[in-house]
């Protein structure tokens, strides 16, 4: 397949040039991940606020029992989205993900769009998860501890405070550690995954000895509306399987290691989330389910005030992995940018030591430290879905794009029912990203413009393949 060069979309890498560009000495990442390495990480990146606070808040004022199926449909959208990544990541194995693909489908423009588009799904996603982090850690002070601190260092100015430190220093201490490299993160991800799974089962053990089934009545309270309205929510918990996909480059057999990496990480966190959300909602009336810590309340009203504190340490070693997590993708989507220099070129240099992307992260850190700081929550979590949803469309649309025009380069792994898979992974975004508020939208459409403006003022100018292609038509 020939590069292409459009007045309009930029220029086009080839896969051979985008797999090429992974030889550059001083932007290379070390191959150090295993499939198993890479189920964690996909278990480690989606399991945290998501289930722990939004599970019961999406009952609460959405769907009542029936979250349970909201689950379920989210999990089956993000099914066929994962399908079409884990083709994608296994033929063309180069950090940056859904940037990478589209870069070598649509071109430069769109590329640059969508990578602009994944800064704000992790930079946004790692901050509302380090709020989430804060907020378990404030509770376990006062519930368990009985100290209470002050608002002000507790809450950003929005929500009556004036710094979230919590949420600050979570994001500092994981930002270090990502600078020292990701075998070590691999290894502190495995423990932190293996104490959330157990904290879950933990809950389900005991949680299944409390169901009263007249809480399960009536099951559709918002009807079948509310499931949907439930699953656009809920599907922030699926956020970070695409995470697998963005280390494509730092794994060791990646043609094995993504497709069980991406598909096995997410069924396993479907069927957890669907059973723990069934048992939540067996405990206590879906209306009890609201607060900022919902499992917890849940012990903690049936006596279980034991279990609550586990619950407590299970939030915590989620959120604060996940964190890490979709740090860890953002800094690979900005260093796979940088290296083709549609952000600046010293960004995506490695450290000479820990072969990792120093800057970038330290840069992300910067940047995801000062939002989980001053900015609400509510306001942090909101623009998260939309963007992921439009990445997914973009992925499964570069499937579509690549099989027509390259159709005999070697897949390791293929998206079954092409073209079916990929085009009702399309339509189920759509679906959910159209119940999403029209406040969500504009914002989403601002960053959006934001982005068109760095490309046209800077990126487009100092893009390496750009630079390629002049040299080569002169
Ligand atoms: N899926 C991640 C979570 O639920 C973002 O925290």
């Amino acid at each position: 397949m020939a590069a292409g060069a459009n007045a309009f979309f930029g220029p086009r890498k080839t896969i051979d040039e985008t797999l090429a560009s992974t030889e550059l000495e001083s932007h290379r990442l070390r191959r150090n991940l295993s499939t198993f390495d890479c189920v964690v990480l996909g278990v480690g990146a989606m399991v945290g606020a998501g289930i722990f606070v939004l599970t019961g808040q999406a009952a609460a004022t959405e769907a009542g029992p029936s979250i349970t199926l909201s689950f379920a449909l989210a999990g089956v959208v993000c099914a066929l989205a994962a399908l079409c990544y884990a083709e994608l990541a296994a033929m063309v194995p180069v950090a940056g993900s859904a940037y990478t693909y589209t870069f070598a489908t649509v071109g430069q423009l769109v590329a640059f769009i969508i990578g602009w588009d994944l800064v704000l799904e992790f930079t946004i996603g790692a901050s509302a998860v380090a709020v989430g982090f804060a907020g378990y850690l404030n509770a376990l002070l006062d519930q368990v501890f009985g100290v209470t601190l002050p608002d002000a260092i507790t809450a950003p100015p929005g929500d009556g405070g004036s710094v979230n430190v919590f949420a600050i220093g979570i994001v500092l201490f994981v930002g270090l550690l990502l600078i020292r490299g990701i075998g070590m993160t691999a290894k502190a991800t495995i423990t932190f995954v293996a104490v959330t799974i157990a904290v879950l089962l933990i809950v389900l053990a005991v949680g299944v000895t409390e169901v009263d089934t007249a809480n399960w009545d009536p099951y559709f309270p918002f009807g079948f509306s509310g499931v949907a309205g439930g699953a656009a929510l809920v599907f922030f918990a699926y956020i970070g399987f695409d995470i697998v996909a963005t280390t494509a480059e730092e794994s060791r057999n990646p043609g094995r290691s993504m497709p069980i990496g991406i598909i096995g990480s997410l069924a396993i966190v479907t069927l957890l989330y669907m059973l723990v959300a069934g048992v939540l909602t067996g405990m206590a009336p879906f209306k009890e389910l609201g607060g900022d810590a919902p499992i917890a309340d849940a012990f903690k009203d049936l006596g279980r005030d034991w279990i609550a504190a586990i619950v407590y340490v299970g939030a915590l070693a989620a959120t604060l992995k996940t964190v890490m997590l979709l740090m860890l993708g953002q800094s690979r989507v900005a260093f796979a940018m940088s290296r083709d220099r549609l952000l600046p070129e010293r960004f995506g240099r490695t450290h000479a030591k820990y072969g990792t992307p120093h800057k970038i992260t330290t840069l992300t850190m910067v940047v995801v430290a000062a939002m989980a700081g001053f900015v609400p929550l509510s306001t942090l979590a909101e623009l998260v879905n939309i963007g992921t949803l439009f990445a997914f469309m973009l992925v499964a649309s570069a499937v579509l794009y690549l099989r027509a025009t390259d159709p005999d380069r070697e897949r390791p792994f293929r998206t079954p029912f092409s073209p079916v898979v990929p085009w009702l992974a399309i339509a189920g975004c759509l679906y959910l990203a159209g119940t999403l508020p029209t406040d969500t939208w504009i914002r989403f459409g601002v960053w959006m413009v934001l982005g068109l403006v760095v490309y046209v003022l800077y990126a487009r100018g100092s893009s390496r393949v750009g630079e390629d292609r002049a040299r080569e038509s002169s």
